[in-house]
C-alpha cells in the first residue's frame, strides 16, 4: 500500500506586523530583516485566533480539495510545538471539524513536525487500517517570541497548513523517499524551555516545601515556558550542512538525483539557508519555492502553506516531484521526497 496526496489547505492569521511595524518597537529596519532574511511581513495571532482555529480552517480547505468527508478521516495528526492545550489539541481540531471517527494526537518536532508528521501518517497507511489521513502542521510561535529580542521576533510568524493523504496501491505512492535525522546535542542552540515558577498559591507552602506532621515535604514549582532562545548563526550553520545530506539521502533512497526534481520546498526559515541549500544541491533558483517574504518562519506551517500556495497557483502540477526538507529545534531534520 502506498498513500497519495490529494488535497491541501492553509490558514494565516489576520494581523500583519511588518518590518518597519518592528523597527518601532525594537532597534531594526526593514533593510536590515530583508537582506538577513528575506521577511518582509509576518501574520500574527488576533484575539480569538488561535492554533486549533487555524487548523480547522486549513483543514476545511484540504477535505474539500480532496473530496473527502471529515467522517472518513481514520486518522488526524497535529504537527505542532505551541499547541493551544498542553495536552494536545488535535482531538479538539478533529472534534470542530466533525472527524468523528479519527484518531487524533498532537506530533511535536518544530519545524520539522510536518515532514515528520507526513512520513508518521503514510507508516499507519502502509501499516493497513487507514485510508485518509489529515496532516496538519500549525504553529504560534508568536506567544513564545520575546518581542524585545530583535535577534528572534523578526523571523516568526504564525500559521496553519493540512495535507490529506489516501490509500492507494503501492504503484500510485505519493511518498518517493524519505530520511529522518535528531540530535539532543544541539539542543541549546534553540528552544523554548520550561520555567519552573515559584508557587506560594499553596496555604503555606513554598518552593523550598510545605510542614506536614513536621516533616517537610518538598512540593513541585508550577511552570511556565521561557521565551524562545537561538543561537541564530550555529542554527544557520546546522542547517546549511544538514539538510542538503539528509535531501541526498531521501533523493538516493526514491532512486532520483536533485536533477529530476521540479521543486525543492524547504523549511521557510530564512532566504539565505534556502539559496545556501539549493546552490550546494545545484538546484536552480527557479526550482525553488519561498514565501517566507509574506509570512516568516512558520514553523510546522511553513512547507504544506508554501505547497498550498504552489499547488492553488499553479507552479506545483499534478505528477510534479517535489523535494520537502523540515529543520529546527531539537535538533530535528528530514526529507520528504513526494509526487503531489
Ligand atoms: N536588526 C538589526 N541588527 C540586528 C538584528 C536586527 N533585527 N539582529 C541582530 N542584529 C545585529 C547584532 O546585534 C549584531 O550586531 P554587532 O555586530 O554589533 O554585534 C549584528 O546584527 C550581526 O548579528 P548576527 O546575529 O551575527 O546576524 P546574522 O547574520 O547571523 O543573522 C539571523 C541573524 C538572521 C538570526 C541568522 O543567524 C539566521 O537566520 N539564523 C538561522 C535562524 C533560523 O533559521 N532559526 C529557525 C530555525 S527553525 C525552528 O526550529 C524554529
Amino acid at each position: 500500500r502506498g498513500s497519495k496526496l490529494v488535497g491541501c489547505g492553509s490558514a494565516v492569521p489576520t494581523t500583519i506586523i511588518s518590518n518597519d511595524d518592528l523597527s518601532k518597537v525594537v532597534d531594526t529596519s526593514d533593510e536590515w530583516i530583508a537582506v538577513r532574511t528575506g521577511i518582509r511581513n509576518r501574520h500574527v495571532l488576533a484575539e480569538g485566533e488561535t492554533v486549533t482555529s487555524l487548523s480547522v480552517e486549513a483543514s476545511k480547505k484540504a477535505l474539500e480539495m480532496a473530496n473527502v468527508n471529515p467522517e472518513d478521516i481514520d486518522l488526524l495528526l497535529l504537527c505542532t510545538s505551541t499547541p493551544d492545550d498542553l495536552f494536545g489539541s488535535a482531538p479538539q481540531v478533529q472534534k470542530e471539524l466533525g472527524c468523528c471517527n479519527a484518531l487524533a494526537f498532537d506530533l511535536t518536532a518544530a519545524c520539522s513536525g510536518f515532514v515528520l508528521g507526513l512520513i508518521t501518517a503514510s507508516r499507519f497507511i502502509k501499516g493497513g487500517g487507514y485510508e485518509n489521513v489529515l496532516v496538519i502542521g500549525a504553529d504560534a510561535l508568536s506567544r513564545y517570541v520575546d518581542w524585545m529580542d530583535r535577534g528572534t521576533c523578526i523571523l516568526f510568524g504564525d500559521a496553519a497548513g493540512a495535507l490529506v493523504l489516501q490509500a492507494v496501491g503501492d504503484d500510485q505512492d505519493s511518498l518517493l523517499g524519505f530520511n529522518l535525522r535528531s540530535d539532543g546535542g544541539g539542543q541549546k542552540h534553540l528552544h523554548v524551555r520550561v520555567d519552573n515558577v515559584p508557587d506560594t498559591s499553596h496555604n503555606g507552602a513554598t518552593t523550598n516545601g510545605s510542614k506536614t506532621n513536621g516533616t517537610v515535604i518538598k512540593l513541585p514549582a508550577r511552570a511556565s515556558y521561557d521565551c524562545l532562545q537561538m543561537n541564530g548563526k550555529e542554527v544557520f550553520r546546522f542547517a546549511v550542512r544538514a539538510v542538503p545530506q539528509v535531501i541526498e539521502a531521501a533523493l538516493q533512497e526514491a532512486g532520483l538525483t536533485g536533477a529530476n526534481l521540479d521543486w525543492l520546498l524547504l523549511h521557510q526559515a530564512n532566504q539565505r539557508i534556502l539559496d545556501s541549500v539549493s546552490q550546494r544541491l545545484e538546484i536552480p533558483t527557479d526550482k525553488v519555492i519561498s514565501n517566507l517574504c509574506n509570512y516568516g518562519n512558520t514553523s510546522a506551517a511553513s512547507i504544506p502553506l508554501a505547497l498550498d500556495e504552489a499547488v492553488r497557483s499553479g507552479l506545483v502540477q499534478p505528477g510534479h516531484i517535489v523535494a520537502t526538507a523540515g529543520f529546527g529545534a531539537g535538533l530535528t531534520w528530514g526529507s520528504a521526497i513526494v509526487r503531489w
